[in-house]
């Protein structure tokens, strides 16, 4: 466990090729094992190159009034003075805003199919990978086989179209290597799953802990900073996963090949040492930059998060609405955490939301 900038900068950035990303097979078998995050090399690069150029500040700025269309009818729904699963309908939102990236518009039987069907793997993701009849797991496998089928249709039906559009689907549709080749559907299917599987949580998680910092100290109003700093104090992705390749001499310390190595970037945004009394929840911090790599909630190097610019964008818009048209209580435990396996508050943050009356 690296616990150092320097050391994160060592295996995430200068000597990645030393270090291979490494999740569970069962986990792999979930998403589907071409899914970019699996892989290095020349086939990690090129859909990285796809994923990295449909989610850029270009194309995602075209997608500024679906998400705020998104944002609207959710908060809407939220103001009844009922209480509300923050953090599940995050997820819904963030799942909408997955799609709209990587399908633009989505025919509606394919849109509720999809979800239908990705929340069963969703819940199963995380638990103990039987694959016996009526398990979590299990349930998830077949639901991940019903989503290939649909993906399959999908990515069939646009084929035809032969639309040069400029969503990561039309992007990975008219990808050819420099063999010519084109991409598999399982490819593009797995990739897609994998998109979606990194869009989802990860956002919905960062938007709960703002609305709970933002409860916590109405105040706030400086936005670019709240969501930084709501970055760095939530963390959500506490670390990243790796294995050596080889074995690999650190400042004097070896690593053996195969052992996991694992760069801790929830234990450098907390270290005194680079940000002062790293408890507290202040704006100020961000007045000046943080020092090199000490601040990385999306990761470093060639594995870094290419979706951090959607990320940003969606969370600027849900903020806009939820300040300027909501007000909110929080519901029971205002300080407990959960792991699921994201740090979220307790029970998902239960909350109150009214529109705020002029
Ligand atoms: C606040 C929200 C988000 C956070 C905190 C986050 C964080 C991260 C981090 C830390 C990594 C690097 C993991 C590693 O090095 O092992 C990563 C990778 C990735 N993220 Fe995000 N992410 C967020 C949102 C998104 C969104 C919205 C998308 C897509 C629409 C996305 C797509 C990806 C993909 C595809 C990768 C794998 C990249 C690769 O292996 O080359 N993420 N993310």
């Amino acid at each position: 466990m690296l616990a150092s900038p320097e050391a994160a900068k060592f295996v995430l950035v200068t000597q990645a090729h030393l270090f291979k990303p490494t999740y569970p097979k069962s986990k792999e078998r979930l998403l589907g094992p071409s899914a970019l995050f699996y892989h290095q090399g020349d086939y990690h690069m090129r859909m990285r190159k796809l994923v990295q150029g449909s989610l850029s500040l270009d194309i995602i700025r075209n997608l500024v009034p679906h998400i705020e269309g998104l944002a609207v009818s959710a908060t809407d729904s939220w103001a009844t003075g009922q209480v509300i699963d923050t953090f599940h309908e995050m997820k819904k939102l963030s799942f909408e805003v997955g799609k709209l990236a990587i399908f633009g518009n989505l025919e509606a039987h394919y849109k509720e199919e999809l979800k239908r069907n990705y929340t069963i793997v969703d819940r199963g993701y995380n638990s103990f990978p039987t694959i016996i009849p009526g398990t979590p797991y299990k349930k998830a496998l077949l639901a991940r086989k019903r989503l290939r089928v649909i993906l399959g249709d999908i990515i069939c039906e646009r084929r035809e179209k032969r639309l040069l559009g400029k969503d990561l689907l039309d992007c990975m549709l008219n990808s050819k290597d420099e063999k010519g080749e084109v991409l598999t559907d399982d490819q593009i299917a797995d990739n897609i799953l994998g998109v979606l599987f990194a869009a989802q949580d990860t956002t919905a998680s960062v938007m709960t802990w703002i609305v709970k910092y933002l409860h916590d100290d109405p105040k706030l109003l400086e936005s670019v900073k709240v969501i930084l700093e709501s970055l760095r104090m939530a963390t959500i992705i506490s670390f990243a996963f790796r294995e050596a390749v080889v074995d690999v001499e650190y400042k004097g310390y070896l690593i053996p090949k195969g052992w996991k190595v694992m760069p801790l970037f929830r234990n450098i945004h907390h270290n005194p040492e680079f940000f002062a009394d790293p408890q507290k929840f202040d704006l100020s911090r961000f007045e000046v930059a943080p020092k090199p790599n000490t601040f990385m909630p999306f990761g470093s190097g060639v594995h870094a998060c290419p979706g951090n610019e959607l990320a940003k964008l969606e969370m600027l818009v849900m903020m806009h609405h939820l300040v300027t048209k909501l007000k909110w209580e929080v519901v029971g435990s205002q300080s407990e955490i959960q792991y699921s396996p994201f740090p979220v508050p307790l029970h998902g943050l239960p909350a109150k939301f009214w529109i705020q009356s002029a």
